[in-house]
């Protein structure tokens, strides 16, 4: 078969042709080679003569046999007299791969059948290099998502699930398949929170619009419970269409648990210091007081003696004397008490029987008639090294703040309990009275704080308690206070055999 070969004419096609910056060839549909470009040549380095007549299998792949129809684009052309391409990759360059887009496109006769093809090669590496790193940065964008320690979670305008990460995960409790399959975004917050999310984060005065800087919400897990959390978010746009959002949440339970520690370990150690100040005080105002106390007492029995006549007004008006200095005399005995000048005799004991013998000396008060005593104490091994007698000035001391907080009616709980591991025993005393307020909390443990009326509280019973309990190496605070009652909590070391033992030696 004779072609005509189009670079023996001076023809303007061919200058064309021979323009184009891609290597191309014409080939005949049986795909024989009629002619290179330019770029062709320079590419192959060779000249058009080593090409011309040959297939475009011996000159690409160096082989006598065609590609499969199946992979082969020339079949396609010519039966759909359209163009077609395909990616290859055709070799490595060091570590580089090399691939090429091959186009083919028909060049068709006046009657509209195929009588050429013009095939262009085109290196595609550049845009295959991207397109890999592309792949790669989107997964190691991915795994800097789901590495972060905070729940990040994505939705689109209508709240649908786009993505959740591990942590988001861990913190609403759903995998996020099933969190894309089963929830809105509007379910992760209390009911309407989610639209005032939204709110501010269109509104640009919590950090810009469409930004929310921290914000301290609230967010709804699985099980349906309540967590705290600091959370950021961002709208997410295309153009200027917002398609997204995007929130990022630090659960903050953890923060607040240490928070709450530690301000009660900063109350613990105020109220140490103040103890210690007001303990010094305490000690050196009750011996000044100590001694025209029993000399006012002495002369005041006296001049009673003195004073026979029943009906004489000056036995009364001694009467009223004795009784306020002995009033003074037992504020005394309670500041020396406090202020710890009293020492600790100490004995082993279980720590059950102290509530029964402390409930044993107050038995026949009257303001205890109408109380309810519950016993939910735990019959384990709980001993403790303490002064029993101390002791049972604390538990009387609870059990009379607790009568007066529930006007002499209700029911008075005493619970015993120890935790081994942490050699602790531990004492609660809880009422259903009227509780403590908050402005009071901080205060009560304080010596002379009273909220009763003059005469019926020194303020002494609770500080005095506080200095017992830490001289026998325990705690003393409050477990929990609202309008139902409140809960006092004692907390002792146990006694272990071992102790036990070196203790009676040591006796
Ligand atoms: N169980 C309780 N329920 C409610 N408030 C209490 C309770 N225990 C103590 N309080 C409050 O703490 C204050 C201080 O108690 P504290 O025992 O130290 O003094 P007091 O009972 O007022 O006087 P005192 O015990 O010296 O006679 C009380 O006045 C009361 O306001
Ligand atoms: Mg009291």
């Amino acid at each position: 078969m004779k072609y005509i070969t189009i670079n023996e004419e001076f023809d303007w096609r061919m200058k064309i042709f021979n323009s184009l910056p891609f290597p191309s060839l014409i080939l005949t549909p049986e795909k024989v080679i009629i002619s290179a470009n330019q770029a062709f040549l320079e590419k192959k380095k060779t000249d058009l003569n080593n090409v011309v007549g040959k297939t475009c299998h011996q000159i690409f792949y160096d082989t006598e046999k065609p590609c499969a129809e199946a992979i082969c684009p020339f079949y396609k052309v010519i039966a759909e007299k359209k163009p077609q391409s395909i990616l290859r990759r055709t070799e490595f360059n060091g570590d580089e791969e090399v691939w090429v887009d091959r186009m083919f496109s028909p060049i068709l006769d006046d009657r509209g059948d195929v009588k050429f093809i013009m095939e262009s090669v085109r290196d595609a590496s550049r845009v295959i290099t991207l397109e890999k790193r592309s792949i790669h940065i989107r997964q190691f964008l991915d795994k800097v998502i789901q590495s972060s320690p905070n729940a990040i979670i994505t939705a689109d305008r209508n709240g649908n699930l786009l993505l959740m990460n591990q942590a988001a995960e861990r913190l609403f409790g759903y995998s996020m398949e099933e969190a894309i399959r089963t929830k809105n975004a509007e379910d992760f917050y209390p009911f309407g929170k989610a639209r005032e999310i939204m709110k501010k984060l269109k509104n640009k005065n919590f950090g810009g619009e469409g930004t929310l800087t921290a914000t301290r919400v609230d967010v709804v897990n699985e099980a349906g419970e309540v967590i705290p959390v600091e959370m950021t978010a961002n709208l997410i746009y295309e153009g200027d269409k917002e398609v997204a959002s995007t929130g990022i949440f630090y659960d903050l339970r953890e923060k607040i648990a240490a928070e709450k520690k530690l301000k009660e370990i900063l109350i613990q150690v105020a109220q140490s210091e103040k103890m210690a100040s007001l303990g010094q005080l305490a000690a050196g105002v009750a011996h000044e007081i100590n001694n025209p106390l029993t000399g006012i007492l002495l002369y005041g029995n006296l001049a009673l003696e003195r004073v026979e006549n029943d009906e004489n007004p000056v036995r009364r008006y001694l009467k009223s004397v004795i009784d306020d200095a002995e009033r003074c005399r037992d504020i005394v005995k309670n500041l020396l008490a406090y202020s710890r000048q009293a020492s600790p005799t100490k004995e082993i004991f279980q720590v059950n029987s102290l509530i029964e013998h402390s409930l044993n000396l107050i038995r026949d008060q009257e303001l205890l008639l109408n109380i309810t005593v519950v016993k939910e104490m735990s019959d384990e091994m709980m001993l403790i090294h303490a002064d029993k007698n101390q002791l049972s000035q604390v538990i009387i001391n609870l059990v009379m703040n607790a009568a007066d907080a529930m006007e002499k009616k209700g029911a008075l709980t005493f619970r015993t309990y120890r935790k081994k591991p942490l050699k602790k025993v531990y004492i609660e005393v809880s009422d259903t009275g009227c509780g403590i307020s908050e402005e009071h909390l901080s205060k009560i443990f304080d010596p002379f704080f009273t909220t009763k009326e003059t005469g019926k509280g020194t303020g002494l019973g609770l500080s005095t308690s506080y200095g017992i309990i830490k001289e026998n190496g325990g705690q003393i605070s409050i477990k929990d206070t609202s309008n139902r009652g409140t809960t006092f909590l004692i907390e002792l070391p146990l006694y272990t055999p071992d102790e036990k033992q070196s203790v009676l030696q040591n006796n």
